[in-house]
């Protein structure tokens, strides 16, 4: 899997936002629908709280705004759209008709399905067209699990909601400050997490569980191999925000402590392509990525899919 390699252009991320539904529904909501309690979700979880609503157009269109705000682009500056999701509003188009037209962005656009790896998946596709020619991409992660999920089913339930999170990626001139990428995906494990059209997602949560921390430590490693980076020498790491403990047990593995790692699952619950952006938006908001850090993402999803990257935070 590829270092970014020189010669190509590169480009810096430049803008960011997240979008989340005004509803909160806490653990004690949850238990007083079903078989469960705070303590057991907080512990084999550490989610305390989710937000659930809003459609995947809306939410995108929420924070695919901020990201330009923040980028201060407008909306003709952009060549591509990619909106990763797993919860498309509709079966076709792409959702990504409906936020292309909303923000009144005037390029291509497309919907990209890798589940929980959708955003990085994103990112990687998003810096190949910018090495080929593009000048400036919006990528959007968006879920909205919760009406793919059935409430009545505490093995899921507990663990999924809705949000969106954003970046604008643009050419610049020399190195990259995207440094390295790997993704991967392993379509036997195709059943352990799933939903058919117009069903609800059915997990093997323990089986997920063992892949999950082995293809986020193998694919950060892979990464920080590949830029000659010590991990030593990364300000944050960003994970999927799928359960305290596989980040605890990947992090642990990769040489992370708790204070180099982006968290808000226990805000969040998991939330699949919007996870690692909202937690990397929470933690740029919050004064934790100076420019010049190095940025290691890492996620795995359904498929079994799995996406890192390594970036260099900062226009320059
Ligand atoms: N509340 C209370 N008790 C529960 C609940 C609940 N919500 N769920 C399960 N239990 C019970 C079980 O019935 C079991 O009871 P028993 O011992 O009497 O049989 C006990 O708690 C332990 O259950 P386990 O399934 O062994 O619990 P585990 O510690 O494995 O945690 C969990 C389950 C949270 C699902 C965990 O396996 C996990 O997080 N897996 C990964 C899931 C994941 O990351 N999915 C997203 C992938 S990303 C994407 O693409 C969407």
């Amino acid at each position: 899997m590829p270092r970014v390699p020189d010669g190509v252009t590169g480009c810096a991320v430049t803008g960011w936002g997240i979008a989340l539904p005004d509803k909160i529904v806490t653990n004690d909501d949850l238990a007083a629908r079903m078989d469960t309690n705070d303590a057991w979700i907080r512990e084999r979880t550490g989610i305390r709280e989710r937000r659930v609503g809003g459609s995947t157009a809306s939410l995108s269109v929420e924070s695919g705004r901020r990201a330009l705000e923040v980028a201060g682009l407008a909306p003709e500056d952009i060549d591509v759209l990619i909106l990763a999701t797993t919860t498309p509003d509709r079966q076709v188009p792409g959702t990504s008709a409906a936020v292309q037209a909303a923000l009144g962005l005037r390029c291509g656009a497309f919907d990209l399905n890798a589940a929980c790896s959708g955003f990085v998946y994103g990112l990687v596709a998003a810096q190949g067209m910018i090495a080929t020619g593009a000048r400036r991409a919006l990528v959007i992660g968006t879920d909205t699990l919760s009406r793919i999920t059935d409430w009545d089913d505490r093995n899921t339930a507990v663990l999924f909601a809705d949000g969106s999170g954003a970046a604008v990626l643009e050419a610049k001139e020399g190195p990259s400050n995207i440094l390295s990428w790997a993704i991967d995906a392993d379509g036997t494990a195709e059943m352990i997490l799933h939903a058919d059209i117009g069903s609800t997602i059915v997990m093997e949560g323990k089986e997920v569980f063992r892949r999950a921390v082995r293809i986020m430590v193998d694919l950060g490693q892979q990464v920080l191999r590949e830029a000659g980076v010590r991990i030593e020498d990364v300000a944050l790491v960003v994970p999927h925000q799928a359960n305290i403990r596989i980040i605890d047990a990947a992090c642990q593995r990769l040489g992370v402590e708790r204070d180099r790692t982006a968290i808000v699952l226990d805000r969040t619950g998991n939330t699949s392509s919007a996870s690692i952006p909202l937690a990397l938006v929470d933690a740029v908001d919050a004064g934790r990525v100076a420019d010049g850090d190095l940025v290691l993402l890492a996620g795995f999803g359904a498929g079994m899919t799995g996406a890192a990257s390594l970036i260099r935070w900062g226009r320059t």
